[in-house]
This record gives C-alpha cells, structure tokens and sequence, in this order.
C-alpha cells in the first residue's frame, strides 16, 4: 500500500507537471511509447555547450510515467550529455523516492529513456529495465491506478 504523503507527491507532479510542452527553439529531441501500453512521451531539449539548459516533455500516460517526468525535469537541467549517459534505474528510484516495482519500471523509466535517446542517439531502455515485461492484465491494472 502506498502510503499518502507519496501518493499526494505523484498525483501534484501529475496534474502540475513541470517543464511539461515544447520548446520552439531546440537541439534535439525523441519520442517513444511504453510498449506495454503504447503511451507515449517526448521531449524536446536545449544544450549550452554539452549541458542541458533546457528542457520539456510531452505526452500521455499513466500517473507514474507523467509525474516521472515532470520530477526529473529540473534535476537533468544542468548535466552533461556524459552524465544523462550514467543515468540509470537508481536515478530514478532517488528522485521519486521509491523502487518502482518491476511491473511499473517501463512507466517511470520512458521519460529517462526518451532523454536519452535525444542526447544519446540510443534506442535502448535505461540500464536496470528488467528484461521481463508483465502480462497484459496488469498493465491494464496500473493504467488506473498510481
Ligand atoms: Fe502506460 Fe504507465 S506508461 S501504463
């Protein structure tokens, strides 16, 4: 059971997210879907030099994989293309303040993947993504539940 100060956390970044549109002027960008459901996140970036001065991520999703995104948003601007490259699975748990089950890990990690996929020119999941994925009737599960 999640406890409420968590669930009140994720559900203000879901309906408040941050950095969350686009940006007319950028340096790269991605966008992906979560194969499991076929949600979708984007993000459009501005560098300085290899440094993210900015950035905005767009889509739909589950609470998780929203509220995900708009938590990481201010932490990535300010790091080099090197240091998005030694994000991973921890990053993200650190941010959100809990583990993701494995079943939600897909959720909470396309937002990281998509950033990387703009600096990085990588199609592959953030190290630590299992390699499992969990049955159809689970996903349809957590869709609706944080
Ligand atoms: Fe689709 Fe979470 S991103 S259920």
């Amino acid at each position: 059971m999640m406890d409420q100060l968590y669930r009140e956390f994720i559900l203000d970044h879901y309906k408040n997210p941050r950095n969350f549109g686009d940006l007319e002027t950028r340096d790269a960008e991605f966008h992906d879907r979560n194969p499991l459901c076929g949600d979708e996140m984007g993000v459009h970036i501005k560098l300085e030099g290899d440094r993210i001065a900015d950035l905005r991520f767009h889509g739909t999703g589950c609470a998780i994989s929203q509220a995900t995104a708009s938590i990481i948003s201010d932490e990535l601007k300010g790091k080099t293309v090197a240091e998005v490259a030694g994000l991973d699975r921890s990053f993200v748990a650190e941010e959100i303040g809990i583990e993701l089950s494995p079943t939600r890990l897909k959720c909470g990690l396309l937002s990281l993947k998509v950033v990387q996929g703009a600096l990085l020119g990588t199609d592959e999941w953030p190290t630590g993504t299992p390699d499992e994925d969990p049955d159809e009737a689970e996903v349809a599960r957590l869709r609706n539940e944080i």
